[in-house]
């Protein structure tokens, strides 16, 4: 018994201690917070004083992520007047002065992203102003990416795809997939943190179909697609082939019709002498021999 007496003695000491040397106590129930953009979320700082709350002097401070250099005075409370920050004006409040010093940051940015501290002073109380640290987090789901294509989509050629996502914090992992036949993940070659593309060398008509780029963290997935059609040059000589063979075909019809003219110039006038042969033969039996015998002769050269 004697033993458990002294031990709470001891904490009691232990917790007065402070309380006698230095003024406000402050704490925060979470030292780190995480908010999705766009929505609110409750800055917590308690403190306790034994003084009346009517010099009451709080102030917040945050040193961004994006600027730690740069810290600012998010929101003031001073003698009962509350002074924000302009670049926060409309967006922070206090929850519940004078009774505790938490604050509420409406529509949060990116930009809100740091380490806030929140700075309690009570005069009369003596001592150092009570302070407390917490590290806020803005999230955001990944944003659209965009994809392209670059290269030559033939047989054999090499086409690069590129995927670039534009935000996303948690900074967005990007991944290459080919769908069909089958879902496969490619080798992405990383520029950078938000640009992701893929290589692809030598390709065969087995590499047409739709790819797919997904940017993934924490709050979702983003996709966007590329369908690539793989030509080859023999696909693409059946064109060619037609035009060839037309050509070749017409060429071959030309050279029939000239051949048949040839032979109807032959044959034809040949013929018409036959003709006129035997008309001038059932003639020449009444006429003179040596005409007939010569007008052929004649007639034949001036066909040829
Ligand atoms: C934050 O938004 C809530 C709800 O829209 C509103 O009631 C509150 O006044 C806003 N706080 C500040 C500091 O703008
Ligand atoms: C491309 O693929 C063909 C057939 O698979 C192969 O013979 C050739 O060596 C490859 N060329 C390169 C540069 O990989
Ligand atoms: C991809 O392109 C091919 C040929 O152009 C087409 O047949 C197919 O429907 C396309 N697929 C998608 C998902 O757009």
């Amino acid at each position: 018994m004697g033993c458990s007496a002294s031990w709470w003695i001891q904490t009691l000491c232990v917790c007065f201690i402070p309380l006698e040397n230095a003024a406000v106590q402050v704490t925060v129930r979470y030292s780190r917070l995480e908010v999705v953009q766009g929505e609110f979320v409750l800055l917590p700082c308690a403190f306790v004083t034994t003084s009346p709350l009517s010099r009451l002097n709080i102030i917040w401070t945050l040193a961004p992520f994006s600027n730690p250099e740069a810290p600012i005075q998010v929101i003031v409370y001073d003698h009962g007047q509350v002074i924000e920050d302009p670049s926060l004006t409309g967006r922070v409040g206090f929850a519940d002065i004078p009774w505790t010093a938490d604050i509420i940051l409406n529509d949060t940015q990116i930009s809100d992203a740091g380490i806030y501290r929140c700075m309690v002073n009570n005069p009369p109380e003596a001592g150092d102003p009570g302070i407390a640290e917490l590290v806020l987090s803005v999230i955001m789901p990944p944003s659209l990416p965009v994809c392209q294509w670059a290269g030559d989509v033939e047989v054999g050629g090499s086409v690069t795809l590129s995927c670039v996502v534009g935000s996303g914090t948690p900074t967005p992992e990007i991944q290459w997939a080919k769908l069909n036949p089958e879902e496969i993940s490619l080798p992405v070659n990383m520029e950078g943190d938000l640009s992701g593309s893929v290589q692809i060398v030598n390709m065969t008509s087995a590499t047409s179909g739709l790819y797919r780029c997904s940017a993934t963290n924490p709050l979702g997935t983003q996709n966007c697609y590329v369908n690539l059609s793989v030509y080859s040059p023999s696909e693409s000589s059946p064109g060619i082939l037609q035009g060839v063979l037309l050509t070749l075909s017409m060429a071959l019809v030309l050279l029939a019709l000239l051949a048949v003219a040839l032979w109807l110039h032959r044959t034809g006038p040949d013929g018409r002498w036959r003709d006129a042969k035997e008309q001038r033969e059932e003639e020449e039996e009444e006429e003179c021999y040596n005409e007939i015998r010569y007008t052929p002769t004649l007639m034949k050269r001036s066909f040829v």
